[in-house]
């Protein structure tokens, strides 16, 4: 069993939380990760009050343990807000607000409404104003993750914000998909993992097969990072690109962003239909370099428990065994 504070913070069991993805996440999928003693978080961006409600008791049907809901703030209005806000999910987590968006003023809703709030940020200014602004944990995305990605790689950026927002707790996101990552994540300082991509390999995740064995197939060096789905999809979003498959789509928009632009409305219903019949070639496939390291889909709550065995037995068994006796000074 590994245990960190953020467990107590959250009420859960193991310090594994999954990915609030608009368009990755389902009832199934959160309940699945609670229910193995994770924190599940559905995406809720772009759903209506009366959806988000819906969405809230199906879960509640499913799991009675913590569970969260996520928003895109650049994306997000007023009345959805409110509607998570009294709903019951314990949890709010929050992603890409846009500069003059002022953080403070959510999370104070979240606090009054006695839940928490988690933040995702991609670099280290972003993550103190959120800090300031009085979240109660920071995930910290590196660039090598799925979806929308900033430029920082996790190596370097973990510790920067792990001591730029000390003593808040911080979650690591972007390129883990198992118990290595797990352990690299808490000795850079970071008292958990998020997951977007592994979990998106799963039995329980609302991909349609074909794009879920594109996971399996990727080796990780064949994503790019790009603004071909945001156009296509006519969105723009505050200060990211999105890591995405390189697949014909990509390939036959690349260095022609300004013809897309003025073809987006018929090019993204193409690559949204693309999307829900599974087409590889032809649909956004947002994903992160750590595809290369899932070969299999898996049901969610196995991905959590084999995390959590292979972390152990690297900290009990390989890093253990690497401390040798005597002093640090001796030659
Ligand atoms: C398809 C997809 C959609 C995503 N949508 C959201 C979202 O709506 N809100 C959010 O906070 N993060 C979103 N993310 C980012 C994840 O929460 C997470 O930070 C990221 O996937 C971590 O990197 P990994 O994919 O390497 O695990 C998305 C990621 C993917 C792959």
């Amino acid at each position: 069993m590994i245990r960190t504070p953020i467990c107590d913070l959250l009420g859960i069991t193991h310090p594994i939380v999954l990915g609030g993805m608009s368009t990755g996440t389902s009832v199934p999928l959160v309940a699945a990760v609670s229910n193995a003693g994770g924190l599940g978080i559905l995406g809720v961006t772009g759903m209506s009050a009366a959806q988000i409600n819906e969405q809230i008791t199906a879960i509640r049907a499913t799991t009675d343990r913590p569970f969260g809901i996520n928003y895109l703030l650049f994306r997000t209005d007023d009345a959805s807000f409110e509607a998570a806000l009294t709903a019951g999910a314990p949890v709010i987590s929050t992603a890409w607000a846009r500069s003059d968006q002022d953080l403070r003023s959510y999370f104070d809703r979240v606090h009054e409404a006695g839940l928490k709030v988690i933040h995702m940020v991609s670099e280290v200014p972003e993550a103190i104003r959120a800090a300031e602004a009085g979240a109660d944990v920071i995930v910290v995305q590196g660039t090598e993750g799925g979806g929308h990605v900033g430029w920082m790689a996790s190596m370097a950026l973990i510790p920067m914000v792990v001591r730029a927002v000390a003593p808040r707790p911080v979650l690591a996101a972007g390129g883990i998909a198992d118990g290595r990552g797990l352990v690299a994540a808490l000795a850079l300082g970071a008292e958990g993992v998020l997951l977007g991509t592994r979990m998106l390999a799963t039995h329980e995740s609302p991909l349609h097969p074909n794009l879920k064995q594109a996971i399996v197939r990727s080796d990780g060096h064949d994503t790019v990072l790009t603004e071909i789905p945001d156009i296509a999809s006519g969105q723009i979003w505050p200060g990211a690109m999105a890591r995405a498959l390189r697949n014909r789509l990509i390939e036959r928009w690349a260095g022609r962003e300004w013809m897309l632009r003025r073809r987006y409305q018929e090019e993204g219903k193409a690559a949204l239909e693309a999307r829900l019949a599974g087409d590889v070639e032809n649909a956004p496939i947002l994903i992160g370099q750590d595809a290369g390291l899932i070969d299999a889909v898996l049901p969610a709550g196995e991905i959590i428990h084999r995390m959590i065995a292979q972390a152990e037995e690297i900290i009990k068994g390989h890093l253990n065994l690497l401390i040798q006796p005597g002093s640090p000074t001796q030659p």
